[in-house]
């Protein structure tokens, strides 16, 4: 029984030193990928924990398709990157189905925050395992959160449904940067005991300053924008409540209210 358990928990180690390791990856060897890895990375992704498999994938094969969305998206990561999934939070199919059961259904009223909510669990547990079938095969990647910004765009360019909202890309391939890892709260931030604990002004303003540190000893603005922006300036500007990004996120909402995301 002792032995047994020691196995298994080395085994275990091993994912968890593959997660501890992690780093998105920005920088692509064009290298092409047979096909079957995909089909096993999306395989893998579909065993995560589900609510009702609220989620479709678009492998972004053509390479009109890809050029296209390149214009939308960060267009270096887009053209390098071997594969390339559009992970879609799908309540089209979900709706669908409920409606074939006859009964007044939560997907036919206005409001169902809930499968909208988990919906979009479901395709962020789906990405994470894909993420990681790709780190066990020695591929990185990254995740761009573009196609939520130009959704109407991109449902466009792949003739998505009503229903199915365009969340982010999921970008694979090989290597071609080795960054180091980036700085994370220390675990008493994120995980506090029997009652939620408000971090200190000194412990945010800590890791805002650590943040800032290594991002500019990474040179990471520079690296994946080309910018001179310091680190917190650039996220300054990435999170700025401008007029104009409030108009943007009032047609968002208009737009994923229509596609069935209803909170
Ligand atoms: C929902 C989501 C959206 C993201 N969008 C982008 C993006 O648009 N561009 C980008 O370069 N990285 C994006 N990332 C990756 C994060 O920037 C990255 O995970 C974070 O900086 C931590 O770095 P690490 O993954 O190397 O630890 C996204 C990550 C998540 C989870």
């Amino acid at each position: 029984m002792k032995g047994g358990l020691a196995v298994s928990f080395q085994r275990r180690r091993s994912v968890i030193n593959l997660l501890k390791s992690r780093r998105s990856i920005r920088i692509f060897k064009p290298v092409s990928i047979p096909d079957y890895i995909v089909r096993l990375l999306v395989e893998a992704g579909s065993r995560a924990p589900t609510y009702y498999q609220m989620y479709t994938f678009i492998w972004v094969k053509s390479l009109e398709k890809k050029e296209k969305l390149a214009e939308l998206c960060r267009g270096e990561i887009v053209k390098n990157a071997s594969i390339v999934l559009l992970a879609c939070g799908d309540l089209r199919r979900i709706s669908r189905m409920l409606d074939m059961l006859g009964h007044k259904h939560i997907l036919s009223t206005d409001k169902h925050p809930v499968e909208t909510i988990m919906s979009i669990f479901d395709t962020a547990l789906a990405v994470e395992n894909i993420i990681i079938a790709a780190e066990s095969l020695g591929l990185g990647s990254v995740i761009l959160d573009c196609p939520l910004l130009y959704a109407p765009a991109i449902a466009q360019l792949f003739q998505l449904p009503r229903g199915v909202v365009p969340l982010v890309l999921v970008c694979i391939g090989v290597r071609g940067e080795s960054p180091p890892l980036r700085p994370r709260l220390a675990l008493n931030l994120i995980l506090h005991e029997d009652t939620y604990k408000e971090p200190s002004e000194e412990e945010l303003k800590n890791f805002i300053s650590l943040l800032e540190k290594h991002m500019e000893l990474e040179n990471y603005v520079r690296k994946y924008t080309g910018s001179d922006a310091k680190y917190i300036d650039y996220i300054k500007a990435k999170t700025e409540a401008t007029k104009e990004v409030e108009k943007e996120n009032e047609a968002l909402t208009k737009y994923l209210r229509e596609n069935l995301f209803r909170i």
